[in-house]
This record gives structure tokens, C-alpha cells and sequence, in this order.
């Protein structure tokens, strides 16, 4: 079984550069020989995670894996964490900033669409103990997501 990994720091408030962790994901991916649909998805999940670390997390690091038979994205940051994680969950709830919403952020989409991207979701976050998003992704074709 081989297995790739790679790292990828995310600052906060850094929106020059905001997304570009998700940019190498997918070109990484798009260089292994993976379904463009499988690819399209984690390319979703991959950005709404970075974003998150950008806004809300404080900054703190993309971690991604490659295995035959999945891709993990471990998204995590030490930030102030999420209050209530099914009320994040849910399509609308949005804590954003003005300043994040001028820029077109804030609509309270990314969880849900993580949730929907996925084929498995894992978020564990806590006051003082930031952050974190764990999404698998089945890469063999077989019990793929609708
Ligand atoms: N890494 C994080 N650290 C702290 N809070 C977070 C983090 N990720 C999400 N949240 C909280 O969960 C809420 C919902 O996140 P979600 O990604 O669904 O929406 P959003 O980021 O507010 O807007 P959008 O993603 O549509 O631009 C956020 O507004 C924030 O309160
Ligand atoms: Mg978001």
C-alpha cells in the first residue's frame, strides 16, 4: 500500500493567499490518477476548510493523505473554537464578520457543503482547543456518495 502525505500551513486573515492550500491539494490529486468527479469534490471541501481556518481559525494547517484506497483532509487550527457544532453544521449559521461578508464569505455554507462533498465527516472543536476537520474520501470507485 502506498502512501503520500503532505502539509500545508494556512494563515490567518491572510486572503492574498487564502485558497492556495486547496489549489495544491487539487493539482496534486490531478497529477495521481484520480476521477475528476472525486477531485471535483475534495477540491470543495478543501477550500471551505482553508477558508475556515482563514476567518474563523485563526490560521493552522491543511494535512493530506493518499492512500489506494482514500484521501484524508485533517484540517486544523488552535483558534477559539466552535460553540455549537450542530448548530455550525447547519446551512445559514454564519458568525462571519462584516469585513468577511463584503468579501463574499459568511453565508454559512462551507460545513454543510463539506458535509454534502464528503463521504465522511468528522468536526471536533472546543473552547481553547480549537479546531478540527477530519473528511474521507473513498477513491476505489466502489460505495461512492450519490
Ligand atoms: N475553524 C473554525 N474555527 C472557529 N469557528 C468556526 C470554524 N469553522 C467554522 N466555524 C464556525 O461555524 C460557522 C459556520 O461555518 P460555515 O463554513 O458553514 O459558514 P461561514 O464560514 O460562516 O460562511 P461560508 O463558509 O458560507 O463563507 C462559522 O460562521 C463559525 O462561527
Ligand atoms: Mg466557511
Amino acid at each position: 500500500m502506498s502512501i503520500l502525505k503532505e502539509s500545508f500551513n494556512i494563515k490567518g486573515n491572510d486572503f492574498i493567499h487564502a485558497g492556495e492550500a486547496a489549489i495544491r491539494v487539487k493539482n496534486l490529486l490531478k497529477s495521481l490518477n484520480i476521477s475528476p468527479d472525486v477531485i471535483r469534490r475534495i477540491a470543495i471541501c478543501g477550500y471551505e476548510g482553508e477558508m475556515n481556518v482563514v476567518m474563523h481559525g485563526e490560521g493552522g494547517v491543511l494535512d493530506f493523505e493518499i492512500d489506494d484506497e482514500k484521501v484524508v483532509l485533517d484540517i486544523s487550527d488552535k483558534g477559539p473554537g466552535i460553540e455549537d457544532i450542530d448548530l455550525a453544521m447547519q446551512k445559514g449559521f454564519s458568525t462571519a464578520s462584516d469585513e468577511d461578508r463584503e468579501m463574499g464569505f459568511g453565508a454559512g455554507m462551507g460545513l454543510p457543503n463539506m458535509e454534502k462533498n464528503a463521504d465522511r465527516i468528522i468536526v471536533e472543536s472546543g473552547n481553547e482547543k480549537g479546531t478540527r476537520v477530519r473528511m474521507f474520501f473513498n477513491i476505489t470507485g466502489k460505495e461512492e456518495k450519490d
